[in-house]
């Protein structure tokens, strides 16, 4: 009896085993055959360089970052990497396949064409804690409703009102020493500026860094380190849970509590408006155009609110200041360039300009727009394939064929290293050349994305163009000469954005 049992057990079990093999080589066949189909069908090549010489697991590769990381040069190194092996290849990371890219056809693709067959299933995991679900995080219907939502909040009226900016200005022009000799980092001092007028454009009103010491700053503090731990949970995935980060979830309760009392504020200014209550301070925020009022305005759901705010504070914050810290950093190494934009600036007869003053300096304008060529804020990107797609260009020997993607597989684009192609900005693309942009010279399209493009694009782009370049024009008043207390060449800080690893110090001297 007992024998029988053992028998039937072992027949049933190699049964099973060999029904799921049949099962799984059955779906590998049809997954094979599919994809040849897809292939033939869209004239695909095969991406000819491959980084990688462990085909396996690329565990060759690891190294070479590794070293790349810890020397600061991540980027420099990545640029040599395309003028190896090429605009497109393929890179193998452990178990995964992914596609790198610096060719505009294929990253027009990958965020309009073919916009629908990508996503960023992989960001909301790491950012969640801190942010919740918004527009920063989410793919899909989340990320299209938060969209909408959000949108309404930067037309023209909002984001051309410079009354905070002057008065941060004021703030930020008293923490500057005026002999000449004092070094000062201006990096520091514009993270405050951003996270002061951030908050303010968000929540009505601003945590004041620049007038307080900025380590008093409770929510400032937890912001910096709570931003961290996303990198870190980014980079750690799945062995995150090896890694508990007590203080992280503290600074990550720390923020979200801080936004929660503007929502309640928000739904309570937005209530006494809606029963036409005659309520100055409501009528005043009102006037103000505070972004949480309007979200408040526009939905009954408190927590997506408070999503929203921190998903808009990420998103613009660090990004902003990494823009005014790199474009002073180019600027301090080139006196003749200040020279020439003081002269444009002129123009005002030292008034603070207006929005449309402040859009008519070319020259500004030709300054923000080198620096985010030369340093793009935001570096590198990348989209996973949600389905089995195709990219226009990287396949056959010349890389001018279509390959293939099959669903899963991550395409990582470098605009750092676009940016600095030859073949689209001369061979002095990797000199900070404002000139270049001079009479409509140059008008690229998507050789050129610091702000991204397609259904994505940057949502805040005007306002932070008018921000950096209110800063500018006010600091070009203000100092005659910017000298650079730094004696080495610009060097990457890499984390959610790209800023200067030694910080943007200088000595000022006023006009
Ligand atoms: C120099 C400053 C800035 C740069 C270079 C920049 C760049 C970018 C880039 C490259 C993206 C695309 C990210 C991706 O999809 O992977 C993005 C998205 C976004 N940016 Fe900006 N940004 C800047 C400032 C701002 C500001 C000031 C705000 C708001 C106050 C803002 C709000 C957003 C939002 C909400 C998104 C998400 C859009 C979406 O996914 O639909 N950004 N930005």
């Amino acid at each position: 009896m007992t024998v029988d049992l053992e028998f039937h057990l072992k027949v049933t079990l190699v049964l099973v085993a060999a029904v799921l093999t049949l099962t799984s080589a059955f779906a590998s066949i049809k997954r094979f055959l599919a994809c040849r189909r897809f292939v033939r069908t869209h004239g695909c090549q095969p991406v000819s360089k491959s980084l990688n010489k462990d085909p396996f697991l690329g565990l060759d590769a690891i190294p070479w970052t590794i070293r790349a990381v810890l020397q600061h040069r991540i980027l420099e190194r990545t640029c040599e990497r395309f003028r190896v092996y090429g605009n497109t290849f393929t890179v193998k990371e452990l178990q995964r396949r992914a596609i790198l890219t610096v060719e505009p056809e294929n990253i027009k693709t990958i965020l309009s064409v073919k916009f629908h067959d990508y996503g960023i299933k992989n960001r909301l995991k790491p950012f969640q804690p801190l942010l919740g679900k918004g527009i920063f995080d989410t793919d899909g219907d989340h990320w299209a409703s938060s969209r909408a939502l959000i949108r309404p909040s930067f037309t023209r009226d909002q984001v051309a009102d410079l009354t905070t900016l002057e008065a941060l200005i004021q703030d930020l022009f008293k923490l500057l020493p005026r002999d000449g000799k004092t070094i000062v980092d201006l990096q520091d001092l514009f993270f405050r500026y951003t996270i002061d007028s951030a908050t303010e454009f968000l929540f009505g009103q601003s945590v004041g860094t620049l007038k307080k010491n900025h380590s008093d700053v409770e929510f400032a503090h937890a912001f910096h380190y709570a931003q961290r731990a996303v990198i870190i949970r980014g980079m750690l995935g799945p062995l995150k849970m090896f890694y508990p980060d007590r203080k992280a979830d503290e600074c990550n309760r720390i923020c979200r509590d801080f936004a929660q009392q503007f929502v309640e504020e928000a739904f309570r200014a937005v209530a006494i408006q809606k029963q036409g209550q005659n309520n100055p301070k409501a009528e005043l925020k009102q006037k103000k155009h505070i972004f949480s009022n309007e979200l408040a305005s526009r939905t009954t759901d408190k927590i997506r609110v408070q999503d929203e705010l921190m998903n808009v504070l990420l998103a613009g914050r660090d990004t902003t200041a990494s823009l005014l810290s790199n474009l002073f950093f180019s600027l301090t190494k080139n006196p003749a360039i200040w020279d020439k934009l003081r002269r444009e600036v002129a123009s005002l007869d030292g008034r603070a300009p207006t929005y449309d003053e402040l859009r008519s300096l070319r020259y500004a304008r030709c300054c923000m727009n080198e620096s985010l060529r030369l340093h793009p804020v935001v570096p590198r990107n990348e989209r996973e394939a949600v389905r089995d797609t195709v990219l226009p260009l990287g396949g056959g020997k010349d890389g001018l064929s279509p390959i293939f993607v099959p669903k899963g597989t991550l395409v990582g684009y470098n605009l750092y290293a676009m940016h600095r192609r030859t073949d689209f900005y001369g061979p002095d693309a990797e000199e900070f050349r404002p000139e270049r942009w001079e009479d409509g010279n140059l008008q690229p399209h998507w050789e050129y994305l610091p702000f991204n493009g397609g259904p994505r694009i940057c949502i805040g782009q005007q306002y932070a163009l008018t921000e950096v370049g209110y800063v500018l024009v006010r600091m070009a008043q203000e100092f005659g000469v910017l000298e650079s207390c730094d004696a080495g060449p610009w060097e990457e800080s890499l984390t959610l954005t790209l800023c200067s690893r030694n910080g943007t110090k200088v000595c000022l001297t006023p006009a």
